[in-house]
């Protein structure tokens, strides 16, 4: 006899996950046999270096390799990344306490909200945003506060306009930078800033610094080489955009060793580990020569240029990201995100983000990836010319 099934409440009400859920929508229309232009989801369209991938062939044959792996990551993979934030940034961690190894920067941000937020409290979430932020908090109790990133504030969260109440009682604060969706890039003062708040109301900052290594000014700034920032802050990084290694599922949180304790345990209870072979093949990225990394930031530049360059010919002018490999693009008069997003792929092919799918202050902009080669941006181009804006 069938059972009646009731979902959790933590999911009954959610909408589907919004890159799911484009998914979704582009099968169908390629199952007409439209050929699509996807600049929908950041997910690099280039391979993963050829030496990564090489050293997970010789990783792979080793049994050793077999069995679970450690919890917390390889003490050499979690090395490795101690050694990239000293290059990169100047910074020294111990990669015993102050480095843990991540299924991806996304399990690490769902998980960050499993170790510390409690039901009730508040978490303070920039949007737009990646949705996970706030789908963690809530998943725990948690009470999303929403920070408006707005371009009149070059997309950086207005910490002072925070109400006293809601800053005093919030427990985490959520930054990205290079942000996606609006592909701005957060200079040192703000982050000088963001520490100076968190010191002041004893809040835990998470900066999700997933597109580090895309950027096309002054690299941005590890919030770790922030005087104090090591004291109050937790790094989220990931070799997925860097290193085109999306499907490998491997990043690393780096800060606080409370923090990354705390990170430590949950995954001790849910995961167990990252394939040992992925961890030798990430070492071989993260000590591996940097210009694998200068190419593919050379290659984003030259895209920007076509795409930001084409959609200013055709009308849909937007600012050239600074950082990401992101287009953030402001919507029309009379039309809305979803609106223009439909028409893109309905009458173009085109697959682009609605930016209300970020957050309610994404409205008016839709995201464009720089995930496709040049010709095919162009083709894009050509076809949302002809939707006669
Ligand atoms: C995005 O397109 O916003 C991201 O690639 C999604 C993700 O990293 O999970």
């Amino acid at each position: 006899m069938p059972i009646e099934i009731k979902k959790a409440e933590r999911i009954r009400n959610l909408p589907p996950y919004l890159f799911a859920e484009i998914d979704r929508l582009k099968r169908e229309v390629a199952a007409r046999g439209v050929d699509l232009i996807n600049l929908g989801i950041g997910d690099p369209d280039t391979p993963t270096p050829a030496h990564i991938v090489e050293r997970l062939r010789e990783a792979a044959g080793n049994p050793a390799n077999h069995r679970y792996p450690d919890y917390e990551g390889l003490l050499t993979f979690r090395q490795a990344a101690a050694g990239w934030m000293q290059r990169r940034y100047g910074v020294t961690v111990d990669p015993a306490t102050e480095v843990v190894s991540l299924i991806g920067s996304k399990e690490g941000i769902a998980n960050m909200a499993v170790a510390f937020v409690d039901p009730g409290d508040i978490v303070l979430v920039p949007d737009p945003g990646y949705p996970v932020y706030h789908v963690g908090t809530s998943f725990n109790g948690g009470k999303t506060y929403r920070l408006p990133l707005r371009r009149e504030n070059a997309f950086l969260p207005d910490l002072a306009a925070i109400p006293r109440e809601i800053a005093r009682g919030a427990k985490l604060l959520w930054l990205n930078y290079p942000n996606n969706p609006t592909a701005a890039v957060a200079p040192r003062a703000f982050f000088e800033e963001a520490v100076r708040f968190a010191e002041r109301h004893g809040i835990i900052i998470c900066h999700d610094a997933a597109y580090a290594e895309i950027y096309f000014g002054e690299r941005p700034p590890s919030i770790l080489e922030i005087p104090g920032g090591r004291e109050v802050a937790i790094e989220f990084h990931s070799l997925s955009k860097t290193f085109s290694m999306t499907g490998w599922r491997i990043g690393f949180a780096v800060g606080h060793p409370e923090l990354v304790a705390g990170l430590g345990k949950v995954k001790t209870n849910v995961d167990s580990g990252v394939f040992q072979a992925t961890q030798e093949a990430a070492i071989a990225a993260l000590t591996g020569d940097p210009a694998v990394v200068d190419r593919l930031r050379a290659m984003y530049r030259e895209r920007r240029e076509v795409l930001v360059g084409g959609l200013q010919r055709i009308g849909l002018p937007c600012d050239p990201p600074a950082g990401t490999f992101y287009v953030w693009v402001p919507v029309p008069r009379g039309l809305t995100a979803a609106g223009l997003a439909t028409r893109c792929l309905e009458e173009a092919g085109v697959v682009v983000t609605p930016g209300n799918g970020f957050g309610d202050a994404g409205e008016g902009y839709i995201r464009l990836t720089l995930c496709s080669p040049s010709e095919r941006l162009r083709e894009a181009v050509e076809r949302l010319r002809g939707l006669d804006l």
